[in-house]
């Protein structure tokens, strides 16, 4: 097992509400970057969230460190923007909310190299917790190069004793490197000061409910189990679409490109949950081993029909948008991929011959991410005799927006004629679960940090075969210098059959 903590939840938590109320040691949450939209969009709402629905420790504080000089009003006053109380809609029981949780909300700005920034971190922790025994979970919401100066000013400051740091968590962001190199250098200065124990690297995917569910889908559904194998399944596509630019991000995605920023990491990860075998058990560790031994079985192929696109200006919903190129900080002449499909085989008894496509694109018409399970054509069929092959089915999952599952069905149209229509057995959530609020990823992956679940994180080995996976196609793009196709924005997705 993990180290769950009972109560907590998570997959292994079993029944019940997850909640980390009853820990009753001081939780301090530090977040590095802040000031920055990671900070202000998905974490500090997040962690509202979680206040709201009292799923929080009674003892918990909240710091953000930045370098942006501000004082703790102002801080304050630009997170409250971004709070909503989507749990608790009534406006005078939001107001009391959103004030009990500022209160707890403290900021420090410094610099990432400086030994007295992080003296003044902990100062601050300590002159609110009033010395009482607590827990540090630091939170690196900045770019990863500069992780190690965080690290080190974390555990050279003077007023921390090992114990402390012993007990404290990191909760690192992607990208974790930019290649299978450095990503490992990466990895072994952080063992090198803290135990892989304590860091959580997030991939926000795994927290969305759709995800989580492939596992419940997939293991806990007699009817799939016969069907989910190449003696059923002609191929399997993961589509993620944005209908949106690198407005905002330019500088990083310039240096990533779409293969890195989504196919690397949440874009495998469905992959592997997608097809590995059923763990052992719900622990971390037993779903973890499923999905490096996918994982280690997966190899891109057709590396010259990889496609890749970069969206050109278009006139879109009526208005025109800019190309790639004309973002900010974009070179004219950059050849980042905005958009990329690659092919890969899974090589196993299970899976041999079956293709996984998997395509990824910004700048698309609409914002969609599934899996489609094309399932063979049934030969031999009687009703082929009269000239109506059915066609073959296909399961659908919707991983959002509109998540739930859409099994591709032939059946008579009513009727008497013999005619067939291609229905939906349509399982969407709005319906199914009378239109629960669904948690955010973020919401999900905090509360299991503070739990200490390590289920939906990503270990050191799945991100070494991850980019072991994707490196011989990288480095065919780049050695051959591929030139993506230019698409207007707002395109629809091109067919992967064609
Ligand atoms: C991030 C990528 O990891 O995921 C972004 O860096 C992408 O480029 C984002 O837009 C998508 O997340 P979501 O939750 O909106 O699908």
């Amino acid at each position: 097992m993990s180290g769950n903590v009972k109560g907590c939840g998570g997959y292994s938590g079993g029944d019940g509400e997850q909640s980390a109320q009853h820990i009753n040691k001081t939780v301090n949450i530090v977040v590095f970057g802040g000031s920055g939209d990671l900070a202000q969009k998905k974490i500090f709402p997040a962690l509202f969230s979680l206040f709201c629905r009292n799923y929080l420790p009674q003892n918990i504080n909240f710091f953000a460190f930045a370098r942006t000089s501000l004082s703790q009003e102002a801080f304050r006053k630009k997170i409250s923007s971004s709070l909503t109380c989507r749990y608790s809609p009534e406006q005078s029981h939001c107001k009391i909310l959103v004030h009990e949780f500022l209160e707890r909300c403290h900021y420090v700005s410094g610099q990432y190299d400086s030994g007295k920034s992080y003296d003044e971190i902990y100062a601050a922790i300590k002159a609110v917790s009033g010395g009482m025994p607590s827990e540090n979970i630091f939170y690196f919401a900045v770019p990863s190069n500069v992780y190690m100066e965080i690290a080190s000013g974390l555990i050279c400051a003077e007023n921390i004793c090992e114990k402390e740091l012993a007990n404290s968590k990191l909760v690192l962001e992607k990208p974790f490197g930019r290649d299978r190199h450095s990503s490992d250098l990466l990895t072994e200065a952080l063992t090198g000061v803290f135990d892989e124990k304590q860091i959580y690297r997030i991939d926000h995917y795994l927290g969305k409910e759709m995800v989580q569910n492939l596992l419940v889908l997939r293991f806990a559904n007699l009817f799939l189990e016969p069907l989910w194998s190449k003696q059923y399944i002609e191929k399997v596509e993961i589509v993620w679409e944005e209908n949106a630019g690198v407005f905002g991000r330019s500088k990083y995605f310039d240096d990533y490109g779409i293969i890195r920023d989504v196919i690397q990491n949440h874009l495998l990860q469905i992959l592997a949950l997608t097809a590995m075998e059923e763990p052992a058990s719900l622990s971390a560790e037993d779903i973890r081993c499923r999905k490096v031994e996918l994982l280690n079985s997966v190899k891109a192929t057709l590396l010259d029909k990889t496609l890749t696109g970069q969206y050109g200006n278009a006139v879109y919903k009526g208005v025109m948008v800019s190309g790639y190129t004309d973002e900010q900080a974009i070179p004219d002449d950059s050849q980042t991929p905005t958009f990329a499909r690659i092919n890969f085989e899974i090589d196993n008894d299970r899976w041999h011959g079956v293709p996984f496509v998997i395509s990824a694109g910004k700048g698309m018409n609409k914002s969609v991410t599934e899996v489609r399970v094309k399932l063979k054509a049934k030969g031999n069929s009687m009703f082929c005799s009269i000239g109506k092959c059915p066609e073959p089915n296909e399961l659908v999952i919707r991983i959002q927006p509109n998540e739930g599952f859409h099994f591709k069905i032939t059946t008579k149209s009513p009727g008497d004629k013999l005619n067939f229509a291609i229905k939906d057995l349509d399982l969407s959530y709005i319906r199914a679960f009378n239109n629960s609020v669904l948690p955010e990823a973020y919401e999900t992956l905090l509360l299991d940090v503070i739990c200490g679940n390590k289920e939906l994180f990503i270990s050191s080995d799945e991100l070494q075969v991850s980019w072991d996976i994707l490196m011989p196609v990288l480095r065919y793009l780049e050695e051959h210098k591929v030139k993506p196709e230019t698409y207007p924005f707002g395109t629809v997705f091109p067919d992967s059959s064609k």
